[in-house]
């Protein structure tokens, strides 16, 4: 599909937006571990976290949803039951890495893929700990999708990640759940804690020591009603919408706030940008609020070390930001943006030269110089997400109308997105 973006005029409005994808691809898998039915409030739209209840439904748990309202009949620790066919990840990095984790415990044999891009993705990460802790899986080339994994009684680990990946950290402490005994995780850097926030909630006895995280094997697991807040990496794009075009003024509601996944929110500050936080409260361990941003223009900045991997998905707006700011974004230490779902890297910068906006590609990140101005193009999502919608908003600023080819991958997190988009722009 090919979506057509005119320039803005000013952006306005206050918009509530769908759940957050990493806090609900949890919520679905630790509910159907769990003894009871969880209702899960503000599950998130997207084709991803639908590949996470198509998998656990394959696996044998009674799942209802209704738009985003999601019941999950939880099985137990013990009562996941072999699939007919090979579990379907589609697009989604967090479902094959997350789930692995507790396939690896099954006693049976299961087989975990997902499309072109899913298949091109490193898995290595998660195999490594998995058979560590007696698992026995196999991939293509020894790292890529589709998994074949042979479960099996697992060992409790003390394991240092070696890149700092909240995916691999909630692999290994899922694992953690059916291993006798407690498993440690040691992280580089903080990385998103959903994880440990939604297995606490859950019952499990988890215990945090700034980047070591211990887990005691065999908890009780039992069901909760839990409500989703807003994803702040979704909300991103309309923040830096607000940001770039003149007149803007915008409020996002009851958005997540984590401070594992704030940084976003205190580097658009640094730069600048005119924002308010208020109406915080917390939501089952999760941290939520309204953020109020009016258009400004932003200094621009560094994202590099701990930083790069805080904001490690809201890097391809921060570019178009960047672009846009007095001074500038330069993005060091990003080598993991060449295997998300597209080389971020090079995908950013390909259609920033079809704006005729100056970039530097770097092996592990960018300089973007300031004070550009974006010409009107046509542009690529090529397939991702995150790239659609960050040149949806850099074309809110083009000088004429913009072409987005293969827009449609918006839907793997936001189908709502050039909906909400159209709504507050005039
Ligand atoms: C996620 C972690 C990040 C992020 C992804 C979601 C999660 O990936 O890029 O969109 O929900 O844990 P890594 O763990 O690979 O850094």
């Amino acid at each position: 599909m090919q979506q057509r973006i005119s320039p803005a005029t000013t952006l306005e409005g206050s918009i509530c937006l769908p759940g957050d994808k990493s806090i609900s691809h949890r919520y679905a898998m630790i509910a159907s571990l769990a003894e009871g039915v969880t209702q899960i409030r503000n599950y998130a739209t997207g084709a991803d976290c639908r590949s996470t209840l198509g998998a656990l439904r394959a696996l044998g748990v009674p799942i209802e949803q209704h738009g985003s309202e999601v019941t999950v009949h939880g099985r137990g620790l013990d009562g996941l039951r072999a699939p007919e066919a090979e579990l379907d990840a589609g697009n989604s990095g967090s479902t094959i890495r997350m789930l692995s984790g507790i396939l690896a415990a099954q006693p049976f044999f299961t087989r975990i893929g997902g499309d072109e891009s899913l298949s091109r993705r490193p898995m290595a990460r998660i195999i490594r700990p998995l058979t560590e802790m007696g698992a026995s899986i196999s991939a293509r080339e020894g790292s890529f999708p589709p998994l074949e994994i042979k479960g099996s009684a697992l060992r409790p680990i003390d394991y240092t990640l070696p890149v700092p990946s909240a995916q691999v950290k909630t692999c290994v402490l899922f694992a953690g759940l059916f291993a006798n005994g407690r498993t440690i995780v040691r992280e580089p850097v903080r990385s998103r804690d959903h994880t440990e926030i939604a297995l606490r909630e859950f019952g499990a006895e988890i215990t945090i020591d700034g980047r070591k995280i211990e887990i005691e094997g065999r908890p009780k697991l039992l069901a909760r009603d839990v409500a989703v807040p807003s994803d702040l990496s979704s909300a991103a794009f309309f923040l830096v919408a607000a940001l770039l075009v003149p007149g803007s003024s915008l409020t996002i509601r009851g958005v997540g706030l984590n401070p594992t996944r704030s940084a976003l929110l205190d580097f658009l500050a640094q730069m600048g940008a005119n924002l308010r936080i208020v109406n915080v409260e917390s939501s089952n361990g999760e941290l939520m609020g309204d953020v109020v941003i009016r258009h400004g223009t932003v200094r621009g900045g560094v994202i590099e070390g701990s930083m790069t991997a805080a904001l490690i998905d809201e890097i391809p707006v921060l570019a178009v930001l960047g672009a846009a700011s007095e001074n500038g974004l330069i993005v060091r230490d990003a080598s993991e943006l060449r295997i998300k779902e597209t080389d971020r890297i090079a995908t950013v910068a390909e259609n920033f030269r079809r704006m005729g906006v100056r970039v530097e590609e770097q092996p592990d990140g960018m300089i973007v110089p300031g004070r550009q101005s974006f010409r009107a193009a046509h542009l690529d999502s090529f397939g991702d997400h995150r790239i659609a919608m960050a040149f949806a908003v850099a074309a809110l600023r083009a000088e004429g109308e913009s072409w987005i080819e293969n827009a449609e991958a918006a839907s793997v997190s936001f189908p709502e997105f050039f909906q909400i988009l159209r709504g507050i722009t005039n």
